[in-house]
């Protein structure tokens, strides 16, 4: 596989298969991963990875805890904008949209579509966990920074026949995941990532997120 078709193939999977990725899988990508470029090559992410009885513990704590207190935010970032203008609140909607609707549930079950938000907490039955951290001294170019080692994980990931889903959906869950992961005081954990292998069976996995065209977002300045 080139770069190209990582780039093309990688996708946000939200459907695992049982079957297990080892450490050696997970270090080789890290392995690859760690190439990424940063600002004065700071290199300012950590990972931490779950897997096994890790990850299966930290998915019972994070199910009690929010059995015990659904509605609670221990998300120290605000993941969008209050007042998300256009035409991003467009697309997320239709990103929402299109993906209950390969579901089959509608607007008005949202018991249902409360559920699928909630296999995040499960990393969509992926047997490996990822979380991301920074240092709190970092500012707006180390985030970017940890994006693109973030992203250079996925792809290496899809090299591999692996399938990946970045998560910021723990951020919600920011304190319960930072104390069981023993998060010194001065990490921040921002996002996590379901690793394993996609379902090829699975409708949701058939989505395919829309792009804007290249005009769209694109500036020439030619003379
Ligand atoms: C930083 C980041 C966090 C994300 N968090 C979630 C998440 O919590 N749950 C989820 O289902 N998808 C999540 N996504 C996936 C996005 O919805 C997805 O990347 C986007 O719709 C484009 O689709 P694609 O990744 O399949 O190309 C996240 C993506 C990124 C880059």
């Amino acid at each position: 596989m080139n770069v190209i078709e990582a780039v093309k193939t990688r996708i946000s999977t939200r459907a695992f298969l049982e079957k297990p990725v080892s450490e050696d899988q997970v270090r080789e990508i890290l392995e690859i991963a760690r190439w990424a470029p940063s600002g004065g090559n700071l290199q300012p992410w950590r990972v931490h990875v779950v897997m096994g009885a890790g990850r299966d513990r930290l998915v019972e704590t994070v199910k009690k805890a929010i059995a015990e207190n659904p509605l609670a935010n221990e998300s120290e970032l605000a993941i969008y904008p209050p007042k998300l203008g256009e035409p991003w609140r467009t697309r997320r909607f239709e990103l929402g949209e299109a993906m209950y609707e390969l579901l089959g549930i509608p607007r008005e079950d949202k018991p249902a579509r409360i559920q699928q938000l909630m296999r995040n907490y499960e990393f969509f039955g992926a047997p490996v966990g990822l979380f991301f951290s920074l240092d709190r001294q970092f500012d707006k170019g180390q985030w970017a920074h940890l994006g693109m080692f973030m992203q250079t994980i996925a792809l290496a990931a899809a090299e591999k026949g692996l399938a990946t889903c970045m998560q910021e959906a723990w951020a919600a869950r920011a304190r319960t995941v930072s104390e069981f992961l023993g998060l010194a005081g001065n990490e921040q954990l921002y996002c996590g990532m379901a690793l394993g292998y996609a379902d090829p069976g699975a409708k949701v996995n058939a989505l395919r997120a829309a792009r804007a065209g290249v005009d769209e977002f694109t500036t020439f300045v030619t003379d």
